[in-house]
Order: structure tokens, then sequence, then C-alpha cells
């Protein structure tokens, strides 16, 4: 279990500092699914990368199974079975698709690589001799940053948009391969998504907005609330009347 209590973060960038989140409480349990979910800019990115330890609270604490990582490394919150799939993926320039897999799964399961190049779409002929480098287009990269991710025991996965930038194809295996992980998959799972299918697979829906979590709520109850938030829109409405009052 992943707890946050009462974490702040704030950054620095050329008009000061700034808050990025503030009073974060959420408590991740094991073999749950949440779909982390909110408009641009809410902080959701900001959360993996505070889980993650490569933001620092300013303020409250992180507890993995009651132990306090607060203070704890990004590379020793690896270490404890944390993995976080980037929004925009680093290149690993000059390694090999087969060897990042195996640096990930911590073997050399030809057969394994294969079917994590499966589940995210990618045919494993293809890719599994290439050299990782410019050439990859950012879905190719994304698809396999994610394999890596799923080639990992972890206790704690957070894939943050893993559906940007990949094609409808390998959108719907993915969403397959994210529902085949409840059954497969023993940690917590976080998906950072806008996509009401990766919604729809959440025990849990986090909505985050504002630096704070605003709502923890079933994938139902939030996509019935969005219904209703469209339905209700007047900016269109008075938009148009004001068109109309122009003309
Ligand atoms: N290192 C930083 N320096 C300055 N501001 C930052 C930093 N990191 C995040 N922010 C700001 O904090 C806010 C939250 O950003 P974050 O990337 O967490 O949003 P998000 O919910 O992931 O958005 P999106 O849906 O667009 O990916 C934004 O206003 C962002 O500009
Ligand atoms: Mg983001």
């Amino acid at each position: 279990m992943l707890e946050l209590r009462d974490v702040h973060v704030t950054a620095n960038d050329e008009t000061g500092t700034v808050t990025v989140l503030q009073g974060i409480n959420l408590t991740l349990e094991d073999n749950k699914i949440y779909v982390m979910t909110g408009p641009n800019g809410g902080g959701k990115t900001s959360i993996a990368k505070t889980i993650m330890g490569i933001y620092r609270p300013s303020r409250g604490k992180i507890l993995l199974d009651g132990a306090d990582i607060t203070e704890k490394s990004i590379t020793e919150r690896a270490r404890l079975g944390i993995g976080y799939a980037f929004q925009q993926p680093p290149r690993f320039k000059g390694i090999k698709v087969k060897d990042l897999l195996k640096i990930a799964a911590g073997n050399d399961d030809n057969g394994l690589h294969c079917d994590l190049l499966y589940d995210v779409g990618l045919c494993a002929q293809d890719y599994l001799e290439r050299e990782i480098n410019s050439s990859f287009s950012g879905g190719e990269l994304k698809r396999i940053e994610i394999a890596s991710l799923l080639a990992r025991k972890l206790k704690v996965a957070i894939f943050d948009e893993p559906e940007a930038g990949i094609d409808l194809w390998s959108f719907q295996k993915l969403t397959e391969t994210f529902a085949g992980l409840r059954e497969k998959y023993r940690g917590t799972l976080v998906i950072i998504s806008h996509q009401e299918r990766i919604l729809r697979l959440a025990d849990r829906v986090i909505l985050v907005s504002g630096g704070r979590v605003s709502e923890i709520t079933t994938p139902e109850k939030f996509l019935a609330e969005i219904e209703i938030v469209t339905a209700d829109c007047r900016c269109r409405t008075d938009c148009i009347k004001g068109e109309v009052a122009n003309a």
C-alpha cells in the first residue's frame, strides 16, 4: 500500500516559486487499479513524479507499506518496486530493445520479451534487434517504455497517459493488456489517462485539479457527472446568444 499524507510540492520557474501540489492525501491499495484524470495542468504528472522521487515534497510524507520513503532517492524507490512510465519517454540511446527488456525483466527469456511487445501492439520480429535511437517514432518509443515497465514486477506501477500518440489499433491492444493486468498483477496500478475506455477499467477514479485531489469515485459515477457537466455547460449557449445579439 502506498500513502501520500498532506504532500505539498513547490517548484521554481522564471516567475519565482510556484505551488505545484497542495496537500495531497491518497491511499493506494494493493491489487487495485486507479485511474488518475483531470484537467491539463492539474497536477497528475507531478503526483507521479513525487511518488517516483523525481519531485521532493516541501511538506508531507510518503509511505510504502507503512515505511516512510519520503527521503529515499529515485534509485532506492525503483529498488523498492516503484516504477513510472513517463508521459514523454526519454530515449535510452544506443541500447537494443531486447536489452532494455532484458534489464527490465531481469532475464533473457525471449518468449517473454515477445509477449511484452505483443501486449503493447508491437511485432517482436521488427523490434527486438533494433537499437533505440532517433529513428523511433514517439508512439513506438512510448510503447517500448510501457513494455519495459510491464516487464518489471512492481509494487506500484504508474503509467502516464499511455494512450498519448498511440494509434487506434495499438490503443485497443493496450486497453486489453491493462484489463488483463487485473488478473495477473499483484501490485498497485496507477494509470493517468483522459480516455473513457481506460477510465472504465478503474476500481477508483482519482480526479486531480488545481494541485489537489478533488474527488475519488467510481468510473460509473465519474462518467455520469461528466455528462451532467457537459449538458449543463452554458458557455456555448451564451456564446451563440452573444453572436445572435451582435448580428
Ligand atoms: N518543474 C516545474 N516547474 C514549474 N512548474 C511546474 C513544474 N512541474 C509542474 N509544474 C506546473 O504544475 C502544474 C501541474 O503540472 P502537471 O504536469 O503535473 O499537470 P498534469 O495534470 O499532468 O497536466 P497534463 O494533463 O497536461 O499532462 C502545471 O501548471 C505545471 O506548469
Ligand atoms: Mg501530465
